[in-house]
Order: C-alpha cells, then sequence, then structure tokens
C-alpha cells in the first residue's frame, strides 16, 4: 500500500472526511497554485485579461487558459475545441437545456437514480416546451449491464429525442454503461447528454469512445482541482446549433468555439488554470494505482457494512468505482444519524435518500485511512443498536 497523504490535504486534522464525492478536496499544492493566478492577475489585471489569458483579446486563443484545455482535452481523450469551461456540471446542463429546442410531445429519456438539480432542470425544460420528461425506474439490485442497457431501449420510442443519464449515480454510485447507450443513440439520431459529475478523475474518461453529444464532468471532485472547476465536451455535430448560455464579446469578436461558450464578461478563471497543477500533483503520486487501492479497500467495506446493517449489496463490484452505496436499516433517521455521526465522531459521511431506501455512500481516498472506516462502521452500529 502507498503512502498516506493526508498531510498533503488541506483537511482539519481533527476530522474523519470519508465523503470526497460531495465536493471533493483540493491538495495544498493545487489550491496554491490556484491562488497564484489570481495573484498575477490583480497585479496587472489589464495585461492578464487583454494579452496574458487566452492571448490577444481571446481572438487567438493562446496562453494558460488553452493550455489548461489542451491538458484536460488530452487526460480524458477529447477534442479540445469542443472542451467548454463551466463552473459546474449544473451550469453545464442548463447551458445544454437552454440551447436544445424540444417540441411538443418530445420525450426525455432518463433513469429515476439521477441528480435532484439535474431532474428538476429538465422537467422544468419539458414543461416549458410541452415536452415529457421520462424517468426509466431502475430497481435495485442491478444485474448486469447489459440487462440495464437492452431495459432502457426498451422505453425508447420514436418521440424520444434526448437521453439524459448520470455516467456515476449519485445516491447510488453505479456507474452506468453510458457508452452502449451513447453508441446505440447515434445510430437512432437521439441526442445524448452525460452528466458525468463523478467521472473525471474516479474512472478512465475517453469522451472520444463514448461518443456523446454532450458530456459534462466537475474537475472539483475526483481531479483535486479548487472549487467551480468543470468541463462540457460538445461533440462536433452538435457544436454549429449550440446556443451560448450567455452572450458577451464572444459574439462579435468570435473567437473559438469554446472561447464564445465561457466568456461571461469579466470571470476569474484562476481555478482552470490549476487543472495543469492538480494533472502533476497527480502523476507525482502515482494517482493510478492510488485509485485502485482505494478502490479495492473501499469494496471490501462496502461488503462488510451491508452485512453489518442486515441488507443485500445493491450490486456487484463492477459497477462500482471509488464511492460505494450500502443500504441502511429501513427504519434509521437519516437526519439524526448524520448529525451524530458529526457531532460524537467528527465523520464526514454522505447519508441520503434513494426513492425511499436511506443510503450511506462510502468513499475512500488517498488521505484516509481503514481505522477511518472502521470508526464510521462501529458508530453506525452504536446508533443504530446493531
Ligand atoms: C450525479 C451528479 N450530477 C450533478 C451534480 C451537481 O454538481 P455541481 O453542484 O458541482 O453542479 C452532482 C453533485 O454532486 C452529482 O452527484
Amino acid at each position: 500500500m502507498l503512502s498516506n497523504l493526508r498531510s498533503e490535504f488541506m483537511l482539519e486534522p481533527d476530522i474523519h472526511y470519508l465523503n470526497h464525492g460531495s465536493f471533493g478536496a483540493c491538495p495544498l499544492e493545487v489550491f496554491e497554485d490556484f491562488q497564484n493566478w489570481q495573484r498575477i492577475l490583480e497585479k496587472n489585471p489589464i495585461d492578464y485579461y487583454t494579452r496574458q489569458l487566452k492571448g490577444l483579446f481571446g481572438k487567438q486563443a493562446s496562453g494558460p487558459l488553452e493550455d489548461a484545455r489542451i491538458k484536460l482535452a488530452e487526460f480524458v481523450n477529447a477534442d479540445s475545441e469542443g472542451m467548454i469551461f463551466t463552473p459546474n456540471v449544473t451550469v453545464a446542463l442548463n447551458a445544454i437545456a437552454n440551447s436544445i429546442q424540444l417540441q411538443a410531445n418530445d420525450e426525455v429519456l432518463t433513469t429515476d437514480h439521477e441528480y435532484g438539480t439535474i431532474v428538476a432542470t429538465w422537467a422544468r425544460k419539458c414543461e416549458q416546451q410541452d415536452a415529457i420528461l421520462k424517468q426509466v425506474e431502475i430497481d435495485l439490485p442491478v444485474t448486469t449491464q447489459a440487462d440495464l442497457v437492452d431495459y432502457f431501449w426498451k422505453q425508447v420510442t420514436p418521440k424520444t429525442r434526448v437521453i439524459l443519464m448520470s455516467h456515476i449515480t449519485s445516491a447510488t454510485a453505479l456507474v452506468l454503461p453510458v457508452k452502449e447507450i451513447c453508441k446505440r443513440a447515434r445510430k437512432a439520431g437521439i441526442i445524448t447528454v452525460i452528466d458525468g459529475a463523478h467521472a473525471v478523475g474516479q474512472i478512465e474518461l475517453d469522451i472520444r469512445d463514448i461518443e456523446a453529444d454532450f458530456y459534462t464532468s466537475n474537475c472539483h471532485k475526483w481531479l483535486l482541482t479548487p472549487k467551480g472547476t468543470a468541463f462540457l465536451h460538445v461533440h462536433s455535430s452538435q457544436r454549429e446549433t449550440f446556443e451560448p448560455l450567455v452572450i458577451s464579446w464572444a459574439e462579435i469578436n468570435q473567437p473559438s468555439f469554446s472561447l464564445r461558450h465561457e466568456m461571461w464578461g469579466t470571470r476569474d478563471m484562476a481555478a482552470f488554470l490549476s487543472i495543469p497543477a492538480a494533472l502533476k500533483f497527480r502523476s507525482k503520486h502515482d494517482w493510478e494505482t492510488r485509485n485502485s487501492e482505494a478502490r479495492s479497500l473501499l469494496h471490501e467495506y462496502r461488503d462488510s457494512f451491508a452485512n453489518a446493517f442486515g441488507r443485500e449489496t445493491i450490486c456487484d463490484r463492477s459497477w462500482l468505482a471509488q464511492i460505494a452505496s450500502v443500504l441502511l436499516p429501513s427504519e434509521t433517521n437519516l437526519l439524526e444519524l448524520w448529525r451524530y455521526l458529526w457531532e460524537e465522531h467528527r465523520v464526514e459521511a454522505m447519508i441520503t435518500k434513494w426513492r425511499e431506501e436511506p443510503i450511506i455512500r462510502l468513499s475512500f481516498n488517498a488521505y484516509n485511512t481503514s481505522d477511518e472506516m472502521d470508526l464510521l462502521l462501529q458508530a453506525i452500529r452504536q446508533h443504530q443498536n446493531l
């Protein structure tokens, strides 16, 4: 096992941070790089915005912003021209919803494992355009990815215009077979929107291979960048018709596709500029090995937690990456447990609900120890009298 990296992170020493998935955690080295970019800005804001950040007035699309874009695109095997920097996945999904025009009775097909605000965005969109949001019910435990693809695809109709799906679901932490869904959708002429909020940095991403029309992910979770760092990749076939969410000088100056969609007047881009530092930090610390070590340990704990709670596991290990959800005893009072873990044990844990099922989403990262997982399990046992 590689050495523990807690000292590289800014987390308070007396807390047990077992919920990386919600907001991530940024290493000090990456955070300092981010702040350094902010300092560079304030030394000469004119120079920074008009000459340095993105080339002369952003017309040439060169400079540190482009460098960060190219490095990130390489990391996820995407075409850098289609990569737009957005503050988060929520904004990216709003931008997509804003751009796509639906007809009355068109269907947006999704699952009942999607993130709340994303469902709300698309529900609103459908309501405004008299379209229908259909949430396919995916029951637990899930069986195989092939079964899921077949079952999901049976709900596709000639009215299906858009498929909206998480790459890794939020409450249930399942890695969904988005590549297979996107391939089928492309053949059927259905637009695909993939919410990869948890994907970049947690699983190996190959955006060219997935070939979604729209793929968005948060770098501030598993890539270890500061908050407010996400991207939206738009497939080349969608770029001409993609509408900017915010109209700015880019409308007049006509720079690159990505700048046209991310120049929102005066904007602090420092967090994006620290993407190369996050990538460097990860390779310096052999992050791939750390991810795989963390996964094996997490998967073992997932099974022991389920066992201790007397609940069946919701999937086999092939569905899991570096977060794993376990059903809590059905009578669990979620708020009370969450408060107890924090107030009595200084444990940050993700306690949530899917349908009526109480869930704990386990997470393990390079700054965690197995003692912390043991503490979490013991604390829940104590609280639930198990
Ligand atoms: C699956 C999923 N989608 C979207 C989001 C929203 O992310 P953000 O708040 O950074 O926009 C989250 C947040 O955790 C999520 O889990």
